[in-house]
């Protein structure tokens, strides 16, 4: 299979010009203006630009357990149309992600999808929080990063010794920072909305709380720590000064966090909930600011697939969004189109640094690399209906938003996996 693109702009390295890219076996052979290799397919790259293939560290693919709501198939097939080429799957399946050989099969399962699918492995047993994994086995087994996402470990002791064998391992430990004990059945962000519509609310302070925590912790065995969807001010200060002191600690936040707030909340629609929840508007700008400044390293997305019997239920329905194919888009409108970012550090936050950070190597468009880029319509107009995604479930929080930017295709190992449709 081969393939040309002409007349694109890399994103990467000069906006201004158009080249040409060449593409045989899997692999970028040339890029180049005029181009005259006859190709399998050419593809007329004028009105796009490419830019490496995503990389989203905090996904939930429900394989094994709850393949109703996603599988590792679908899952890749959602992350393909969102220009995602690689992910880090979170381990809170059924069972949970404890053993070598259930990293085999989600491996195994993900040989085809077209998708780099990196699982991340639990760090306690059974993600009980009681009792550490066997941290070297699973790191052998295939495991890029530790995590109980979805639950704090909340024994401090036991997450000291989890970073302490992280350290040994050289791995990354990436921490869902919550205390249930201040959380104590919060649906969404506890402040005026949460009164107003009476029910129970998520205070900051569980957050910011368990944030310092585990720096402390980090800090303590000289290990590095990674803090997942960071949402609040508070947690978004301690790791700015934290990183001023030279603590190695790096974070992550999701496109909901700088695009909506607790207001959202008003219609009583299950799909704006998820946890972290949206916060409130010095929140947002907050973490805004924080991915502007660099003190938030990574867009993920926290896709959490859910049925839609789940969220009819504003009040009981689990926690969780999907987010796959609308965050870069997402992205694209909010700090892009608005000038207040570039597209050299979108792809920083969204490509090269979640790859960096769990020790994978880097991707980018050069002679020689795997073909593995996408390429962006990066002014088209677009509504998100969420029964036209990809993966099975529709619980987005992005439904009926209008975004700006759209995936035209994603490529992998010089194949095309997804093309955009009208
Ligand atoms: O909203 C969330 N959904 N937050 C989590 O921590 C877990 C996730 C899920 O697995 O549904
Ligand atoms: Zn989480
Ligand atoms: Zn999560």
């Amino acid at each position: 299979m081969s393939l040309l693109i002409k007349n694109i702009r890399l994103a990467e390295t000069n906006l201004n010009q158009k080249t040409d890219i060449f593409i045989q076996n899997g692999k970028i052979m040339r890029i180049a203006p005029n181009l005259t290799y006859s190709a399998d397919r050419i593809i007329d790259g004028s009105t796009f630009v490419a830019m490496p293939g995503l990389f989203d560290m905090h996904v939930h693919f429900r394989d094994p357990g709850q393949t109703h709501k996603e599988d590792i198939f679908t899952g890749c097939q959602a992350a393909l149309a969102g220009g995602v080429t690689g992910v880090m799957c979170m381990p809170n399946t059924s069972p949970p992600v404890d053993s070598p050989e259930i990293l085999t099969y989600i491996r195994k399962k993900a040989e085809s999808s077209g998708v780099q699918v990196c699982p991340a492995a639990c760090i306690t047993k059974g993600m009980q929080g009681e009792e550490l994994t066997n941290f070297a086995e699973l790191k052998n087994a295939g495991a890029v990063c530790f995590s109980d996402d979805g639950k704090p470990v909340q024994n401090a002791e036991l997450m000291r010794l989890a970073l302490e064998q992280a350290r040994q391992e050289n791995m990354l430990i990436a921490s869902h920072c919550e205390d249930l004990a201040i959380i104590h059945g919060g649906i969404m962000h506890k402040g005026s909305v949460s009164a107003e519509l009476g029910v129970n609310g998520m205070d900051r302070v569980s957050e910011d709380y368990i944030t310092a925590r585990e720096i402390i912790l980090a800090h303590s065995v000289h290990a590095k720590i990674h803090i997942c969807h960071v949402s609040t001010k508070g947690s978004v200060e301690i790791i700015r000064q934290a990183k001023k002191f030279g603590i190695p600690v790096t974070c992550e936040t999701a496109p909901h966090y700088f695009m909506f707030t607790h207001e959202k909340l008003r219609s009583r629609n299950a799909n704006d909930r998820m946890n972290p929840p949206l916060r409130e508007e010095e929140d947002r700008l907050a973490i805004e600011q924080a991915v502007l400044d660099g003190t938030i390293d990574c867009i993920v997305t926290d896709h959490a697939p859910h049925t839609q019997r789940e969220k009819a239920d504003f009040e009981h329905a689990p926690n969780g969004i999907v987010g796959l194919e609308t965050s870069l888009a997402a992205t694209l409108t909010a700090l892009y189109h608005t000038g207040k970012c570039s597209l050299e550090k979108i792809i920083s936050l969204m490509s090269s640094r979640p790859r960096e950070l769990l020790n994978l190597p880097p991707v980018h468009i050069q002679e020689n690399a795997p073909a593995n880029f996408i390429l962006v319509d990066i002014h088209h107009e677009w509504t998100v209906d969420p029964s036209a995604l990809h993966g099975k479930s529709c619980n987005t929080a992005f439904r009926n938003q209008k975004l700006t930017g759209k995936v035209m295709f994603t490529i992998t190992d010089g194949i095309i996996r997804y093309e955009y449709h009208a």
